[in-house]
């Protein structure tokens, strides 16, 4: 087995996003491209990685060596092309860095969907000897490099659409930008490009051309499935290439017999804030109604249903739990974990660090932040849980609330086991309500309370028997 170098190219500036963000730093499933293809080094269990920057080469160098998880075990090295004057000038930069012994798998920074089976087919045909070109025809191949082959077959040159005649033009095998080559003879092909063409740019397509002069073999590994090669240039087609990859995720989970109701309406990204891997884990008969978008690492246990339009990401949602739509559960990095059996929803928001149990209730328009709720704890309407510690069986009423921030911290409150709120409440934190405790409706509560106390904090009632109101009094 040949060592293997990936060189990808992504000094290109990608004008038609109209986009302040460089083209390969935009993001697929809420990851760079240049991160998806960086993905294909570390499936290849590449030697090396070299990215050859340009046009905003500082963004795309700090977004990437500083990503964790971009070429994951591949030692990852950037050069910078600039100016650009062509693919082949491009990897020319490149040269000194390659080392003699390798296979190069040369990628573009803006294709991010090639499998890596692909790939292995690619540099498998190249067998450390021949020069492998990844090919593919299109129904229109306008813009595209042609694979000129010769009478017997035999590829014998690419020649790009510009400088192409008009009977070159009719053929519809294009160059997909990806070819593999040992690095030995790639060297001495580069030194040779010139810009002699219609663009004058070096073109890297013109190794094919020396290739054959030099009695290299030339082979085309053809596929079938365009979208492997497709790049992002413009906004319409970064969504094309979203739809396609999430279906492809979709069904990759229907496969393990998750139950979508509609794989086009599906998606599972990366945290951009974090950089965690885009991940839906599930287990048996999970059901999941159609628009909702799973971020970060989720795990859903047997038998979880999703309800429409869900937003859930950085998540454990044990077991028989039942995510009601429109809810929106972000863990961000402390988590979120909701119980087995329990039903959040509709229209819930979980935080980081809400923790719920067995069978908890969380209703309508009920935040959590940062709160622990044990087995069988109830919030079923209009109420917010931050910084707290809720016991066993509590019935929290509708529309209270734990004030847990005195304008420059933050405190706890304690809600013991089997403790009923009222609705309409305020526990001012630090505060505990004590075991099986009750507070009244409409409290305001600033003192810790005794367990099994009914605690009323909130102005007496005054009744006016036979009261009228003011009359109004007739405009002068
Ligand atoms: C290139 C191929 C063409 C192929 C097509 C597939 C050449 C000469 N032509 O054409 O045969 O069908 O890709 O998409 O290679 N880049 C640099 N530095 C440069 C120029 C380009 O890094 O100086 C990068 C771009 O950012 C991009 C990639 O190289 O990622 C391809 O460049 P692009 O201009 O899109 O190539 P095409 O002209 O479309
Ligand atoms: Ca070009």
């Amino acid at each position: 087995m040949t060592p293997l170098d990936i060189l990808i190219m992504a000094a290109g500036k990608g004008t038609r996003m109209k986009s302040r963000i460089p083209k390969v730093l935009q993001r697929l499933a809420g990851r760079p491209l240049l991160h998806h293809v960086l993905d294909q080094a570390t499936h290849l269990q590449a030697r090396s990685a070299i990215v050859i920057t340009g046009h905003g080469a500082t963004e795309v160098e700090a977004a990437t060596a500083g990503a964790a998880s971009a070429a994951a075990g591949v030692d990852l090295k950037f050069v910078r092309q600039e100016p650009q004057l062509g693919t082949g000038h491009a990897v020319q930069q490149a040269v000194p860095h390659l080392r003699q012994d390798g296979t190069v798998v040369v990628l573009s920074g803006d294709v991010p969907l090639t499998q890596a089976d692909t790939l292995r087919a690619l540099v498998a045909a190249s067998a450390g000897e021949r020069l492998a070109l990844l090919t593919v025809t299109l129904p229109d191949p306008t813009g595209y490099g042609r694979i000129v082959r010769g009478a017997d077959g035999a590829v014998q040159a690419i020649v790009e659409h510009k400088d192409a005649t008009e009977a070159q033009r009719a053929i519809t095998e294009i160059y997909s930008g990806i070819l593999a080559v040992p690095a030995r003879l790639l060297a001495p092909w580069l030194a040779r490009l010139t810009n002699h063409n219609a663009q004058g740019e070096y073109y890297l397509t013109d190794i094919v051309a020396l290739a054959v002069a030099d009695g290299v073999p030339v082979v085309a590994h053809r596929i079938t499935d365009a979208l492997q090669v497709a790049g992002v240039n413009s906004p319409l087609q970064l969504a094309e290439l979203e739809r396609a990859h999430q279906l492809r995720q979709a069904r990759a989970l229907m496969e393990q017999g998750v139950r979508l109701a509609d794989p086009a309406r599906f998606d599972v990204r990366d945290d951009a804030r974090t950089g965690v891997r885009g991940e839906v884990v599930c287990g048996q008969d999970v059901e999941i109604d159609v628009n909702c978008i799973f971020t970060g690492r989720v795990e859903l246990g047997e038998g979880v249903t999703i309800g429409a339009q869900c937003c859930i990401a950085n998540a454990r949602i044990a077991a028989g739990a039942v995510i009601h739509p429109y809810t929106h559960i972000d863990g961000e990095k402390a988590g979120a974990t909701v119980g087995e059996g329990a039903l959040v929803g509709p229209f819930a928001r979980l935080r980081p660090g809400a923790q719920l149990g067995r069978d908890v209730h969380i209703g309508n328009f009920v935040e959590v932040k940062n709160s622990t709720l044990a087995d069988g704890a109830k919030a079923n309407h209009l109420a917010y849980l931050g910084d707290a510690t809720v016991g066993e069986r509590v019935n929290y009423g509708a529309g209270s609330i734990t004030a847990n921030y005195d304008g420059a911290n933050k405190h706890r409150t304690v809600i013991e086991a089997d403790v009923h709120v009222g609705s309409n409440c305020v526990l001012v934190a630090p505060v505990t309500i004590g075991a099986g405790g009750t507070v009244g409706g409409g409290s305001t509560i600033t003192k810790s309370t005794a367990p099994g106390a009914l605690s009323v904090a909130r102005g007496k009632q005054v009744s006016i028997a036979n009261w009228s109101r003011p009359a109004k009094q007739p405009k002068p």
